[in-house]
């Protein structure tokens, strides 16, 4: 809902992603695990996703925001704050968002990683836009990147068959009219979802050690049926709400844009929402779960596609490790 005193909403004023080329098909994973193509689509929903074979996330990352600044007038030295959602950065540290300021040479920006898994991207867009809707900031790009390749064990194949890599970018800027751009939001956390999907090494906890590299701690482990009770439950019932309390109906909602971690989970929240096939935004089938960058690429793609139009109701919504989860009520403003 909107708060009374606000002066502005942020707003998306640009859009940009970035997929290496390589693909790896259903067929591709036929080969090095036991499973089928048949399988694979039916239970997911996925044909093919990429990888990245050389440099890092801030490299997608960096990729994404330069096709977006060929669509618009502002520079990347306008640029006053870039914000990096990503499980998998270039290193722990420096935040990959400094790697991509250096990169794309947004020399007065600064700039913070932000670690909310699939959920990554709302988190991060609700947090630009906190800065711009403060007075504070103009111009501040949102970035959802994963090279999930990274932490991937491509010989479990719970796992290898569901991610990809990619990077997809937001260009967020003030508005007066305070009826669009970023309208609403509902974002949630449950720690105690910890156990069911994580990396468990790497950090302070488990740093890295021969152990750890036996034990096979440094890829995605997935208690796949438990995360999918809750991501069904948790993405259908917050974008139910996010409708509710701003008085929409499924007919006021132009697109449901959910994060792509299996075609099941979305049909389920567009059930939920009441929101029929044609206006729910998928491309999971060409790129599998890329984690934060799944929700803007599809904003990108349907946008650049001429689905998306000025004044269209949007409900973005994602569920994640941690667990993490909301959504996103957004009136586009793009001619
Ligand atoms: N090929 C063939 N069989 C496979 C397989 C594969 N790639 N992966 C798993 N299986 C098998 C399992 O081993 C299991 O066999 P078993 O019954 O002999 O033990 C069987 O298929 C069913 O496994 P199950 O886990 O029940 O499958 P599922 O229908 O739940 O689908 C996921 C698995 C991972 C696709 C699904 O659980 C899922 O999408 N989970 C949530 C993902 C998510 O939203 N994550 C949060 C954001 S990242």
């Amino acid at each position: 809902m909107q708060s009374k005193n606000k002066l502005r909403n942020a707003t998306i004023t640009a859009v940009g992603m970035y997929v290496p080329p390589k693909i790896l098909d259903n067929k591709y994973f036929e080969q090095i695990v036991d499973t089928n193509d048949e399988w694979i689509l039916s239970r997911t929903g996925i044909s093919e996703r990429r990888m990245l074979e050389e440099g890092a996330t801030s490299d997608l990352a960096a990729g994404a925001c330069l096709d977006l600044f060929k669509t618009t007038s502002v520079k990347p030295e306008e640029i006053d704050c870039i914000i990096v959602a990503t499980v998998t950065p270039d290193m722990l540290f420096p935040a990959t968002a400094c790697l991509v300021q250096n990169k794309i040479n947004a020399k007065s920006a600064w700039a913070f990683d932000l670690s909310a898994a699939c959920s990554g991207f709302l988190f991060a867009l609700k947090t630009g836009a906190c800065l711009i809707e403060s007075g504070s900031y103009q111009k501040v790009l949102v970035v959802g990147a994963d090279k999930m390749s990274s932490i991937t064990d491509y010989t479990d194949r719970n796992t290898c068959i569901l991610f990809g890599d990619a990077a997809s970018a937001v260009l967020l800027e003030p508005t007066e009219n305070l009826e669009e751009g970023i309208i609403d939001q509902m974002l949630f956390v449950d720690g105690a979802g910890k156990d069911a999907l994580y990396m468990k090494a790497g950090g302070s906890l488990n740093p890295a050690s021969h152990d750890t590299i036996d034990k096979k701690w440094h890829y995605i482990y997935q208690d796949g049926k438990a995360v999918f009770k809750v991501a069904v439950k948790g993405m259908a019932d917050v974008s139910f709400e996010i409708m509710k309390r701003n008085g929409l109906t499924s007919d006021d909602v132009a697109y449901l844009v959910p994060h792509q971690a299996n075609l099941r989970i979305i049909d389920a929240t567009a059930e939920r929402m009441g929101v029929s096939k044609e206006k729910v935004m998928i491309n999971i089938n060409k790129y599998g779960n890329t984690t934060a960058a799944t929700i803007p690429m599809c904003l990108t793609e349907y946008y650049r596609d001429g689905k998306v139009k000025k004044g269209d109701n949007l409900i973005l919504a994602a569920f994640g490790a941690g667990y993490t989860w909301g959504s996103i009520y957004l009136k586009w403003s793009i001619d």
